[in-house]
C-alpha cells in the first residue's frame, strides 16, 4: 500500500523526465506476508532506482519491475524517461496541439512511472512540474496550487486517490474563470482552460458546471470538496472526458459550444458530460472501485445521475426516448454479439475494451430499476448510507447493493442476476378478459434461462383513453399472474411505461390497441415505443399491417401538435442499424430499400402537412434551449428533411443560407446531402469556407459527407487526403471513417472493408484503443448475407495475422472469430 506519492516532471519536447518518490508499506491485514513487490510500468526508460539511497534488488520484466528483499516500509525513488512527444496512443502522458496532458484511466499511469497501478491503492499526491515558461505557461495538476513561480509549480491534492485519477496539464491556454459557493458556504474557483481561439465557446460549459454543482446539492445533497475545479479541453482524446480529481480533461467536443457552432443536441451533450464528470467526484472519486470488474459501480451510477440531471433540466420524456433508443440500438446489439458480458464482467484481456454500453448504459438501467423499486426517498437513503460507510474507500458493487438493501430493508438477492448474467432478458405478457366476472388476468413469463427481478410499469386505459389503473408489477419468478377486478370493459394495457426494465417484451397487444396507445397513452415513451413497433412492421412485414390506420392516427397527431419533440421522435423511423437487429439475415441493400419505401409513403401522405408545419414553425428564433424551442426546431427540421427528399431543394438551400443557429444550418446541410440535387456541392463548399477554422464544425462537415448516400469508398479515400483530415485525432477519424461504417450500403463491400482494415492495421501501431473500437464493426459478421459474411471473416483473419497485434484489437478479433 502507499502513504504518499510525490512526482516531479521535467517536461520538454525531446526529453521528459519523471521522478517519483513513493512511500510504500505492507498491508497490515495481509495473511501471507512477502518481501516482494511487482510494480506496473510500460514503455518506460529506467534511469535510476533507489531505496534509502541504495539500489534495491530489482528486475525489469514485461510490463513492469519486480522488487525483492523489501522491508515492511520503505521509500522508493525512481527516475524514468518517457516520450510524450511520440505518444500517439493518447494514453499516459501525451501531447495535443503541442500542449501536454494525461489520460490515466484505466492503465495509463503505468506509462508515466513504475507504480502500483490499481484502483484500490489510494494515496495523497504531491506534484512538481517544471517546463519552459514561454511555451508552457500554464502548469496544472490535481488539488491545490501550493507553490508557483514562472516555469515551476507544486500542486498538492489532500484527498486520497488511486493513480487512475491523477492528471497533469502543461501548455498555453486561455482560461474562463468563475466561482461557485457551495451550500455550506465554501467558495470554489471554477476554471475552464482552452486554446486561446476557443475562449468564445466556453460560457455554456461554465454555466453547465454551475448547474451541475447546484443539482448535485439539491437532488443528492452532495457538495464539492476542494477549493478549485478545473476543466481542460483538448482536441486529441480517445473518449468523451475524464473525471481526474479537481482537474477534468475533456475531449474539446464536450466543452466548446456556442449557438453559431453547436446544435441543440451538442449543447445538451456538453451539459450532460460536464455533469457526468462532475458527479463522478462523489460516485467514482471519493468512493472508487476496488478493481476494474466493478467499473459499473461508478459508471452505471454516474450515467444514471447524468441522465436524471438532463431529465430534470430538459424534457424528461424525450431524454428517456433517446436513451432507450440508444440502449436498444447499441447495448442490445452488444449483448447479442461476441463481446457480450455481464454489467460486472468476469474477465478481460484489455480493460479499455470494457468501457462499454453494457457497463455504462445497461449499468445505468440497473440503477434505474433500483430507483423504481425504492422510490426517490428510499434511493436517497441508500445513497446516504453508501457514502457514510464508504467515503474514502475503494469498494465493490456488492457494497453498494448492501447499502441500498440495509437502508431500505429490501432484499436484492434475486436482483443480482442483472449484474452477473450477460444478454437481454425476454419477457412475454398474455392477457385475458372475462366478461362475466369483469376481471382481467395478466400472465407474465420470463422466457430465458435466468430469472430476473424486474419492475413492469403499466397503465390500463378505457375506451375514452381514461386511465382506470396504473402502477408497477414486480416480477420475481419465472411466471406470475395478476388479476384486475371490477373492469366493465376490456382495457387497453400500456406495458413497460418509461421502459421500466431493459428487456425485450413480447405482448399480445393487437395492432388496433397499439394505434390506440399511439394517440391516447399518457406515457410518452409508450406512444413512441408503439409507433416504432408499427414502423418496423410496415418496413419489414408490410402485408401484416394496414398502413392507413397508422397514418390516420398520425394525421390526428400532426394536425394537433402538443409536444413537437415527441411528434418528431414519432415520425422518425427506426434507423437502418436498428432494423438490422430485427432481421434474420442482414441484407444492407434490402433494409435500406424497404425503409426508403416507407419514407416515400410518409411523404406521399403528409407532404403538404409537413410543409404547413414547417412554414408555421420556421419563424423568429433566438435559439433558446427550452424544451419548447428545442422541440419546435426538431419538428421543423424533420419536416424539412422529408420535404427535401420530396424534391423541395430550394427550401433546404434557403434555410441553409439564412439559418441563425447551427441546429438549423446543419439540419438543412444534412438534408441537402441526403439526396441528389443541384445545391449539394455548393452547400459543401460554402459550409467549408464558413467554418474551416472551427474544429467542432468541421467534424460535422466531414461526417455529413461520410454518411451521405452519394459517398463512395473512393470519396472517403479523398476525404482522408484532405488538408484538414488528421489520422491521429480520434474525433476526425470517427467523423470520416467511423461515419462511413454507418453508411451501410456504401460501406459494406470489398473495397469498403479493405479501407477499414487498412485503417485498423495502422491504428494497431498508433492508437490500439481506437483500433479496437473500429474493428468491432466486424463483430456481427455472421449475421450478414453470405457474400459479405465471408468477406468480413477474411478481414478478421487478416487482422489476426498481423505482427505485433495489440491486446486491444486481439481481444475483439479473437472473440469475433470464435
Ligand atoms: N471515466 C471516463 C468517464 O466515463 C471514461 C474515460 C475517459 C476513459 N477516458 C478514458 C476510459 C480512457 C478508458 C480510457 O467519464
Ligand atoms: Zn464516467
Amino acid at each position: 500500500m502507499v502513504h504518499t506519492t510525490e512526482l516531479s516532471f521535467e517536461l520538454s519536447e525531446d526529453k521528459t523526465i519523471v521522478s517519483s518518490e513513493v512511500s510504500y508499506y505492507q498491508n497490515p491485514n495481509l495473511k501471507n506476508k512477502s518481501n516482494f513487490l511487482f510494480l506496473n510500468g510500460v514503455d518506460l526508460e529506467l534511469i535510476s532506482i533507489l531505496i534509502n539511497g541504495v539500489e534495491p534488488n530489482y528486475k525489469l520484466v514485461k510490463d513492469g519491475l519486480e522488487l525483492s528483499d523489501l522491508s515492511a516500509e520503505f521509500v522508493l525513488k525512481i527516475n524514468t524517461r518517457i516520450h510524450p512527444e511520440k505518444n500517439t496512443s493518447l494514453n499516459g502522458l501525451y501531447q495535443s496541439s503541442g500542449n501536454f496532458c494525461t489520460q490515466c484511466e484505466a492503465h495509463g499511469f503505468r506509462q508515466i512511472t513504475y507504480y502500483l497501478d490499481r484502483p484500490d491503492v489510494l494515496s495523497v499526491f504531491t506534484t512538481h512540474i517544471k517546463a519552459d515558461f514561454k511555451r508552457y505557461p500554464v502548469l496544472l495538476s490535481n488539488g491545490n496550487l501550493i507553490e508557483s513561480k514562472p516555469g515551476e509549480v507544486t500542486w498538492h491534492d489532500p484527498s486520497l486517490k488511486p493513480c487512475y485519477l491523477f492528471a497533469l496539464v502543461a501548455g498555453d491556454f486561455a482560461v474562463l474563470e468563475d466561482a461557485y459557493t457551495t451550500l455550506s458556504g465554501n467558495e470554489v474557483a471554477l476554471k475552464i482552460y482552452v486554446e486561446a481561439h476557443n475562449i468564445d465557446k466556453t460560457q455554456f460549459a461554465m454555466d453547465s458546471l454551475k448547474r451541475s454543482f447546484a443539482w448535485d446539492e439539491q437532488r443528492f445533497g452532495l457538495e464539492y470538496d476542494l477549493d478549485v475545479y478545473m476543466i481542460v479541453a483538448v482536441d486529441d482524446f480517445n473518449m468523451g472526458a475524464m473525471e481526474n480529481k479537481g482537474l477534468n480533461i475533456f475531449n474539446s467536443t464536450y466543452v466548446l459550444a456556442n449557438p453559431e457552432t453547436a446544435t441543440d443536441k451538442d449543447f445538451i451533450n456538453v451539459e450532460a458530460v460536464i455533469g457526468h464528470e462532475y458527479f463522478h467526484n462523489w460516485t467514482g472519486n471519493r468512493v472508487t472501485c476496488q478493481d476494474w470488474f466493478q467499473l459499473s459501480l461508478k459508471e452505471g451510477l454516474t450515467v444514471f445521475r447524468d441522465q436524471e440531471f438532463t431529465s430534470d433540466l430538459h424534457s424528461r420524456s424525450i431524454k428517456r426516448i433517446e436513451d432507450v433508443n440508444g440502449l436498444r440500438t447499441f447495448q442490445f446489439a452488444e449483448d447479442a454479439g461476441p463481446m457480450k458480458h455481464p454489467v460486472r464482467p468476469e474477465s478481460y484481456i484489455e480493460m479499455n475494451n470494457f468501457y462499454t454500453f453494457t457497463v455504462y448504459e445497461k449499468g445505468a438501467e440497473v440503477i434505474r430499476m433500483i430507483h423504481t423499486f425504492l422510490g426517490e426517498d428510499g434511493f436517497q437513503k441508500g445513497m446516504k448510507l453508501y457514502f457514510e460507510r464508504h467515503d474514502g474507500q475503494a469498494v465493490t458493487i456488492d457494497n453498494f447493493i448492501s447499502a441500498m438493501n440495509d437502508a431500505n430493508d429490501f432484499n436484492f438477492d434475486v436482483f443480482m442476476t442483472w449484474y452477473s448474467q450477460p444478454g437481454t432478458p425476454e419477457v412475454e405478457i398474455k392477457t385475458n378478459y372475462n366478461v362475466d366476472s369483469q376481471s382481467y388476468c395478466v400472465t407474465i413469463k420470463q422466457l430465458g434461462e435466468h430469472t430476473y427481478y424486474l419492475p413492469i410499469r403499466y397503465g390500463l386505459l378505457n375506451d375514452q383513453g381514461g386511465e382506470v389503473d396504473q402502477g408497477v408489477l414486480v416480477l420475481s419468478e419465472r411466471e406470475q399472474s395478476y388479476h384486475f377486478n371490477n373492469l366493465e370493459h376490456e382495457p387497453t394495457p400500456s406495458w413497460l411505461r418509461g421502459f421500466s426494465a431493459p428487456i425485450k417484451l413480447k405482448s399480445d397487444l393487437t395492432l388496433a390497441q397499439r394505434i390506440f396507445l399511439i394517440e391516447n397513452d399518457t406515457d410518452s415513451f409508450s406512444r413512441w415505443d408503439n409507433v416504432q413497433e408499427l414502423w418496423l412492421l410496415l418496413i419489414l412485414k408490410p402485408d401484416q399491417i394496414d398502413e392507413t390506420s397508422l397514418f390516420d392516427a398520425l394525421e390526428n397527431i400532426l394536425n394537433n401538435v402538443q409536444d413537437p419533440s415527441l411528434v418528431c421522435e414519432m415520425i422518425t423511423l427506426p434507423s437502418e442499424r436498428f432494423i438490422h437487429l430485427r432481421v434474420d439475415e442482414i441484407d444492407v441493400v434490402e433494409v435500406k430499400r424497404k425503409r426508403e419505401a416507407v419514407i416515400d409513403q410518409l411523404i406521399n401522405r403528409f407532404g403538404s402537412l409537413f410543409l404547413n408545419i414547417y412554414t408555421n414553425l420556421n419563424g423568429d428564433d433566438d435559439h433558446e434551449l427550452t424544451p419548447e424551442a428545442v422541440g419546435a426546431r426538431s419538428l421543423k427540421n424533420i419536416c424539412l428533411y422529408y420535404l427535401t427528399k420530396a424534391g423541395k431543394f430550394e427550401l433546404a438551400y434557403d434555410q441553409f443560407n439564412n439559418a441563425n443557429c447551427m441546429s438549423d444550418r446543419l439540419s438543412s446541410f444534412n438534408a441537402l446531402l441526403s439526396v441528389n440535387n443541384p445545391y449539394k456541392d455548393k452547400a459543401i463548399e460554402k459550409f467549408f469556407e464558413t467554418y474551416k477554422k472551427d474544429v467542432q464544425v468541421m467534424d460535422k462537415w466531414f461526417s455529413a459527407q461520410s454518411l451521405s448516400p452519394m459517398m463512395s469508398v473512393n470519396g472517403i479515400r479523398q476525404l482522408m487526403k484532405h488538408e484538414l483530415f488528421s489520422f491521429n485525432t480520434p474525433n476526425r477519424l470517427r467523423s470520416v471513417v467511423g461515419g462511413f461504417t454507418q453508411n451501410f450500403v456504401q460501406f459494406h463491400n470489398q473495397e469498403g472493408y479493405e479501407l477499414l482494415t487498412e485503417v485498423i492495421i495502422k491504428l494497431n501501431g498508433s492508437n490500439p484503443q481506437i483500433g479496437a473500437r473500429l474493428v468491432s464493426i466486424y463483430n456481427h459478421w455472421k449475421r450478414y448475407t453470405p457474400e459479405l459474411r465471408d468477406l468480413q471473416k477474411q478481414q478478421l483473419e487478416s487482422i489476426l495475422a498481423i505482427d505485433d497485434l495489440s491486446n486491444d484489437i486481439f481481444e475483439i478479433v479473437h472473440s469475433a472469430l470464435k
